[in-house]
C-alpha cells in the first residue's frame, strides 16, 4: 500500500472493503497477523489486495472466558505500526517480571490496519502508538494486572484518562488530515487507545460493507 497513486473514492471504499474482508477471514480462522503494516499488504488494484507476510501469525483458539487472553507477544515486528498496548509492552519488557499480558491480539491487529491506512495515504504516523513515558506504569499495570481494576480504581482511573486523552487527541488530530473524508469515522474507532473501546475487525466490516452499500 502507498499513497503515490491517489484512489478516488469509489475505489477507496472498494479496497477498504477487500482489505478489512481479508483480515475479516483471518479472524474467523482465529488468526492474528501480528505485523500489520502497510509494507505487509500489498494492492495491486482495489480489488485485488493481499496479505503477506504471516512470518509472526499465529492461531488464537476460542478464548475460555473473559475479553482478554494472557499472550506472550513476539517481539520482531516493526515497531512504527504496532498498538499502544503492545509498544507499551515492547518498552517495558525487560521490567516486566511477567512477559505475559493481558490484552486482545485481534483487536491490536485493528489498531495497525488504521495505522496503516494512515501511512498509506502519507500521514506521518510516528508516535502515534506511545503513550507518555511517565505513564508507563499505569499502562504495565492495565496489561499486567486487571484491566477492570484499573480502569474502576478512582485514582489510577484520572491517571488513566489523562494518558489515554493525551495519546488519542494527537490520534484525532492525525486523522483529520486523512485525504479520504467518508472513512475518518471509522478510522477513529479503529484507532482508539482503549482497547475495550476499541472496534472489532468484525463491527468494521461492517462499516466496509456499508460503504459498498451491501446488505447484510
Ligand atoms: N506475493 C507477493 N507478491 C509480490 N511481492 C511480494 C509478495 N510477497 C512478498 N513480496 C515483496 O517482498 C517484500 C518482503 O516480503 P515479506 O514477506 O513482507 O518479508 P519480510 O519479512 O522481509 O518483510 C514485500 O514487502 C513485497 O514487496
Ligand atoms: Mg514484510
Amino acid at each position: 500500500m502507498d499513497g503515490n497513486d491517489r484512489f478516488g473514492e469509489r475505489e477507496m471504499k472498494i479496497m477498504f472493503y477487500k482489505i478489512i474482508e481479508a483480515y475479516y477471514i483471518l479472524r474467523k480462522k482465529n488468526i492474528v497477523h501480528h505485523d500489520v503494516t502497510s509494507y505487509n499488504i500489498l494492492v495491486e488494484s482495489p480489488e485485488k489486495v493481499k496479505i503477506i507476510d504471516f512470518e509472526h501469525s499465529s492461531v488464537f483458539e476460542k478464548k475460555i472466558k473473559g475479553m482478554l487472553q494472557k499472550v506472550l507477544p513476539t517481539k520482531w515486528v516493526t515497531p512504527l505500526f504496532l498498538s499502544p498496548e503492545l509498544k507499551t509492552w515492547t518498552l517495558l519488557a525487560n521490567t516486566l517480571s511477567s512477559l505475559f499480558i493481558k490484552y486482545n491480539p485481534f483487536k491490536s491487529d485493528v489498531f495497525s490496519i488504521g495505522l496503516s491506512l494512515l501511512d498509506a495515504c502519507g500521514i506521518d504516523i510516528k508516535g502515534l502508538n506511545e503513550f507518555g513515558k511517565f505513564y508507563h506504569i499505569h499502562i504495565k499495570e492495565l496489561l499486567t494486572i486487571n484491566y477492570n481494576y484499573i480502569v474502576n480504581d478512582s485514582l489510577r482511573r484520572i491517571s488513566y484518562r489523562i494518558l489515554r486523552d493525551e495519546l488519542q487527541n494527537t490520534i484525532n488530530k492525525k486523522i483529520e488530515d486523512f485525504p479520504y473524508d467518508f472513512l475518518k469515522q471509522t478510522l477513529r474507532k479503529m484507532l482508539e487507545v482503549d482497547f475495550i473501546k476499541r472496534a472489532s475487525i468484525k463491527s468494521i466490516f461492517k462499516h466496509a460493507k456499508h460503504f459498498m452499500q451491501i446488505l447484510d
